[in-house]
């Protein structure tokens, strides 16, 4: 087969990230984050915006260093065109133009939401792929989403959350209890000596396959003040269980409608991905039904969180099928799968 090197530029939220890759095979990924946001509890767009702009000069240059290629050599360059912050998409999007104008090679958009699932099929270490068709399920700080995916370019979403990702529910809970931002990770541990059923707090109810999280949070809200009130030491003194039973919870919310899109779809391969997929709640939970037949997949961690190696492999498989677009493509904070 024909080589290709393809770099790839993600700038959807706030990390600016590079990635050059040799086919699927991931040559080079860099990932620069914006610990500016913390301190404000969330993501500030106007801050991340400026973040990449200082930062994707030094990424990309680290990206070709460490890959040992000079951008003469490449073949293509990528970037995701949206969904995500406009002005943090733009920064991504122009550079990835004038890049490709300037070394005349095609340039192909990517689809954030595609690159997260097509980061299953990233050659590493020869782990097994998944098969076509398989549900994919993508979680983090953003999204919540089930995807039916037939081909690499041929997904169907048949179910997303309503109002608040996965991850934000971990991280506005995790905010109510006066932890740091994010909380899924400290939550995470904290639950691992805790009482997963000490404290039941409510599933919310959405319709078919899709999700609802903002209930949950209110819930966790008025139980937390309640409960204070009477105790002022509340938090301090059931912390573990708290956090143990908010995981629960979660993970039983999502495992609800994934049981219902395998029953409905009959396809029992679950691929994962997403931030929140580092969840060990999630994954023992994941592995334990490997036993009722599912097939599931989890990608290494570099590439369920944000990257831009995710971006190059979706790329890649455009570029194989003489995919590519043209310079008036813009930037698509909304843009729908
Ligand atoms: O994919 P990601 O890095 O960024 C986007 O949101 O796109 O995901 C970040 C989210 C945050 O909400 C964070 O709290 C959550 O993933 N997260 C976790 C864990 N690690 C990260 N949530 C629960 N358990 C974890 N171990
Ligand atoms: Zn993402």
């Amino acid at each position: 087969t024909q080589i290709s090197y393809i770099l790839a530029i993600e700038s959807s939220c706030d990390d600016t990230a590079c990635a050059v890759l040799k086919n699927d095979e991931v040559l080079s990924n860099v990932v620069a984050g914006q610990e500016i946001h913390e301190k404000y509890g969330g993501v500030v767009p106007e801050l991340a915006s400026r973040a990449h702009q200082s930062h994707i000069v030094p990424v990309v240059d680290q990206a070709l260093k460490e890959a040992g290629i000079k951008k003469e050599e490449l073949s293509a360059i990528s970037f995701t065109r949206g969904p995500g912050l406009m002005g943090s998409l733009l920064v991504g999007t122009s550079f990835a133009k004038s890049l490709a104008l300037a070394l005349d090679i095609p340039l192909i958009d990517v689809h954030h939401m595609h690159g997260h699932i097509l980061a299953h099929f990233i050659d590493s270490n020869d782990q097994p792929k998944p098969e076509f068709p398989f549900l994919a399920v993508t979680i983090s700080g953003g999204h919540t989403q089930i995807v039916k995916v037939t081909d690499f370019h041929e997904m169907e979403v048949i179910g997303t959350t309503q109002d608040d990702a996965i991850g934000e529910a971990f991280d506005k809970s995790g905010k109510i209890l006066g932890l740091g931002y994010p909380a899924g990770p400290q939550i995470d541990k904290l639950a691992k000596s805790g009482d997963p059923l000490k404290f039941p707090f409510p599933v919310p109810k959405a319709p078919e396959l899709n999700y609802s999280f903002s209930g949950f949070k209110t819930a966790v809200l008025y139980f937390i003040q309640r409960e204070v009130k009477k105790q002022p030491d509340f938090i301090e003194k059931n912390l573990n269980d708290i956090c143990a039973s908010i995981q629960h919870t979660l993970i039983k919310i999502l495992f609800q409608k994934i049981e219902k899109a395998i029953l409905q779809t009959g396809i029992k391969t679950v691929a994962i991905g997403g931030g929140v997929s580092a969840n060990s709640g999630i994954r023992s939970k994941l592995h334990s039904y490997k036993n009722h037949g599912w097939s599931v997949f989890i990608p290494p961690f570099e590439y369920t969180t944000d990257n831009a190696a995710m971006i190059g492999i979706s790329a890649y498989y455009k570029f194989k099928a003489g995919y590519s677009v043209g310079m008036e493509t813009t930037a698509a904070p909304r843009i729908q799968m």
